[in-house]
């Protein structure tokens, strides 16, 4: 007889996610009749909007990278050949920096804020944010802003409400879009903070546990009127063909068309989602919970450094490399982990080496973050602790 495999737990959710039974089946279902009569998931943008407190005016892209880019060209086809700055960070997410350079290339000049290294030495990244965007509005016009909402290498929540009523006032033609693919399912939206900007990102695959992958954006009334060029060309379904060849890149797509059977999977799982006792609000206090508990056994573990923020500024992501900066210790931790079930997600950063990122999600269970702990554990250390006799007078640490 052989043993059956270890449960998959994926810890890394924002990275993979791991979709139910009856979301795989909707998928199934969609993708055996694509040719023909695809499931119908003409509520999905309600329900959506209904679960995420947003006014709804979704468009649909492939992914938040895919939802970015066609934001970028929409807008620099707006300004026409001659683009102002487009203002970021340096802590967007890789593929996300990598579009909007690509799409802004020839255009104008792309500013990269300064704010990763701030983040990691847990200094205050909206002080500095507010600084560098003063600077670069007074330097020039500023036709697009691109801020992240929560950092993708520690999970940092970025105060993007305020910069953008900053914006607002101080650069009121520039477009301000926010990068939500980390903060969506995640961290509670703050009622109105889509209003506040032109362009509101996120995906559905990095909290819901539904198929991979689909990204959407929440877009601002102007640029829903008809008779602005933008709002047609961000409607369409296919998704700006001249545009796509004007920046080498793949074509988006609607999920009315190409991709929906991906929708339907989506709608299952927005719709279990919403009927979760406590709703939204109760897995990301859960999530919350769950990344709490598992910095406490990094912690206690001790090879570990948590790439933290402050602790008022944490999303529902743990990020963590070797103390020792041992990068073969990690992967090797990181293998652990995959051998128990656990799907980590690996990465590098650029001056920081090798990290794993966590996501846990709100269903870890006490028995989850047993098996973790032992992972974690120096083995020494965790073989000793084995080893020794049940003692009434010094009870394990949990
Ligand atoms: C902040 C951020 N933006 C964008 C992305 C890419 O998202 P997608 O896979 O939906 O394109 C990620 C992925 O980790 C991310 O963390």
């Amino acid at each position: 007889m052989t043993d059956a495999p270890p449960p998959r737990r994926a810890l890394d959710r924002a990275a993979l996610s791991s979709p139910s039974a009856a979301v795989r089946a909707a998928v199934a279902s969609g993708l055996a009749r694509a040719r023909g009569d695809a499931p119908d998931c003409s509520e999905l943008p309600a329900a959506l909007a209904r679960l995420l407190g947003l006014p709804g005016r979704l468009v649909f892209r492939h992914n938040a990278t895919l939802a970015l880019r066609d934001l970028a060209l929409v807008q620099r086809v707006a300004r026409g050949a001659t683009a102002g700055v487009l203002v970021c960070t340096d802590a967007e997410h890789p593929a996300v920096r990598h579009v909007l350079e690509t799409v802004w290339r020839g255009a104008g000049p792309v500013v990269a804020l300064p704010i990763q290294e701030l983040s990691l030495a847990d200094d205050d990244v909206d002080a500095a944010l507010a600084r560098g965007l003063a600077q670069a509005v007074a330097q020039g016009p500023v036709d697009l802003v691109v801020l992240p909402h929560v950092l993708w290498f520690n999970g940092a929540v970025v105060d993007v409400a305020r910069h953008a009523v900053w914006l607002a006032q101080h650069a009121p033609d520039a477009q301000v879009v926010v990068d939500g693919a980390q903060a969506v399912g995640n961290i509670a939206l703050a009622p109105g903070l889509t209003d506040a900007v032109h362009a509101y990102v996120g995906c559905t695959h990095k909290w819901l546990g539904g198929p991979q992958t689909l990204g959407f954006v929440e877009l601002a009334p102007a640029l829903c009127d008809a008779d602005d060029p933008r709002a047609g060309l961000l409607a369409s379904g296919d998704v700006l063909p001249e545009l796509g060849a004007l920046s080498g890149l793949e074509r988006g797509s609607q999920c009315g068309t190409q991709r929906r059977a991906v929708a339907a999977g989506t709608l299952v799982a927005v719709e279990a989602m919403a009927a979760r006792p406590g709703g939204l609000p109760g897995a990301i206090a859960a999530s919350r919970d769950a990344c709490a508990a598992l910095r406490r056994c990094l912690e206690r573990a001790g090879a570990y450094t948590v790439l933290g923020p402050r602790a008022a500024a944490r999303s529902s992501m743990v990020a963590f490399c070797r103390r020792d900066g041992d990068e073969a210790a990690l992967h090797g931790l990181a293998d652990r982990l995959d051998g128990a079930g656990f799907v980590a997600a690996r990465y590098r950063l650029d001056g920081h080496g090798a990290f794993l990122r966590l996501s846990p999600g709100p269903d870890l269970t006490p028995d989850d973050l047993d098996a973790f702990g032992q992972l974690v554990l120096p083995r020494a250390a965790s073989s000793v602790d084995r080893l020794a006799p049940p003692s009434s007078s010094s009870p394990r640490a949990r």
